[in-house]
């Protein structure tokens, strides 16, 4: 099996090329990614470079993709801009890469009649009320929020257009928060972590209310594996492990577990549009594949990302002034 990663050199793409590394040994792995800000070589680090070899370029360029497209057996796509923030703040590279960039490489699958899966996420459903009893299925309708979201949901219509009308071969998933190693330090674990490690209060949106529903990234690696083995073609599994906390909880436990006091966090702007709760419904892909998550433990699967954080400093530092500039500036 000859298999191309978009997005590869990112937080949850790199994670998973780790996973198949590690769980399909005859696999070979061509890691496509432009390595923008959020993409990093070092991600991919200690992987036999017979197997795993990186394709610097853009899934929007027609003719390299193609190519790509052309020698492998299967493409699982990952790559996207990826922040809700900077969303936000700068929309055009979420439309280009997430609905342009999944154009080109469905031109690609259906030109070369290759198996595709691309990968998405909860927010495309919108969200949920507090005390709302439903969660998110395969059957809620679209009614995502941020220009991000909206890109992404734009993304997964392309995809099922792409079945019906050309017959391709593809799956999608849509998966809740992640978190574990190799996050960027933008995102709300990683970003609260790395204040504490830096001396600095962690930061909350508001008033810090917001539910996630989290899920250890190699959970939804091996969520994604069992769809490109045994999901049935034209299908859309939800991808989550029942860890719905509100961030006010987690910026308390990540506190508590790095010796500090639970309540010292300060409350910052809140996020324009933000969605207040997600919550995933995984029964298809539990009933269906026989799937569900190892990391059931939220505590302890914080607890092993922060001594992550803590031992890879060398990683993120690099990042790390950059992004506070930028939520600086934004007053976040
Ligand atoms: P990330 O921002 O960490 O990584 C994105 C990767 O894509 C980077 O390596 C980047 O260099 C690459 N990339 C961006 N634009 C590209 C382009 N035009 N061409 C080629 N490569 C490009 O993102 P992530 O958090 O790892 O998310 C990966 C995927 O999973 C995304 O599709 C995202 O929508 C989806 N997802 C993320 C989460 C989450 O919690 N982070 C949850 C559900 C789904
Ligand atoms: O649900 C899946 C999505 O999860 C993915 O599709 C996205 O790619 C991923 O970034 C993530 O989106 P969120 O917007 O939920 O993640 P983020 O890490 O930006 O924020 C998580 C929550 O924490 C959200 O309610 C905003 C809040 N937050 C975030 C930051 C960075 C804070 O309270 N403080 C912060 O400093």
């Amino acid at each position: 099996m000859k298999i191309v990663v978009t997005g590869g050199a990112g937080f949850i793409g790199s994670n998973f090329v780790r996973y198949l590394y590690r769980e399909r040994p005859s696999w070979h792995i061509a890691v496509y990614d432009k390595l923008t800000y959020a993409g990093d070589k070092r991600n991919l680090e200690g992987l036999d470079g017979d197997r795993v070899h990186l394709i610097e370029a853009d899934i929007c360029d027609e003719q390299k993709i193609d190519r790509a497209v052309a020698d492998c057996d299967m493409v699982v796509h990952f790559a996207a801009e990826s922040h809700n923030d900077n969303s936000l703040h700068s929309p055009w590279p979420f439309v280009e890469t997430n609905l342009v960039g999944t154009f080109r490489i469905l031109e690609a699958v259906r030109k070369h009649n290759k198996r595709l899966h691309h990968v998405s996420t909860d927010e495309v459903y919108g969200d949920l009320a507090l005390d709302d009893p439903a969660k998110f299925t395969p059957d809620t309708p679209y009614n995502p929020s941020s220009p991000y979201s909206s890109t992404k949901a734009g993304s997964d219509l392309l995809v099922r257009a792409w079945v019906r009308s050309f017959g391709i071969q593809a799956t999608i998933s849509n998966c809740s928060n992640n978190y574990g190693p190799y996050q960027h330090v933008e995102k709300f674990i990683p970003r609260q972590i790395t204040e504490i490690l830096d001396g600095r209060r962690p930061k909350l949106y508001g008033s810090g209310e917001n539910v996630r529903d989290w899920i250890h990234t190699e959970d939804h690696s091996s969520g994604v594996l069992a769809i490109v083995e045994h999901g049935r073609s034209g299908e859309t599994y939800l991808i989550g492990a029942n860890g719905e906390k509100s961030n006010k909880e987690v910026v308390e436990l990540i506190l508590e577990l790095m010796g500090k006091d639970p309540k010292d966090y300060e409350c910052v702007n809140d996020r324009p549009g933000h969605d207040l709760r997600y919550a995933i419904d995984t029964t298809t892909l539990h009933d269906e594949l026989g799937w569900s998550p190892i990391y059931t433990d939220f505590r302890r699967g914080l607890s092993k990302t922060i001594d992550w954080y803590r031992q890879n400093e060398s990683w993120w530092r690099l990042q790390k002034a950059e992004t506070e500039a930028k939520y600086q500036e934004i007053g976040r």
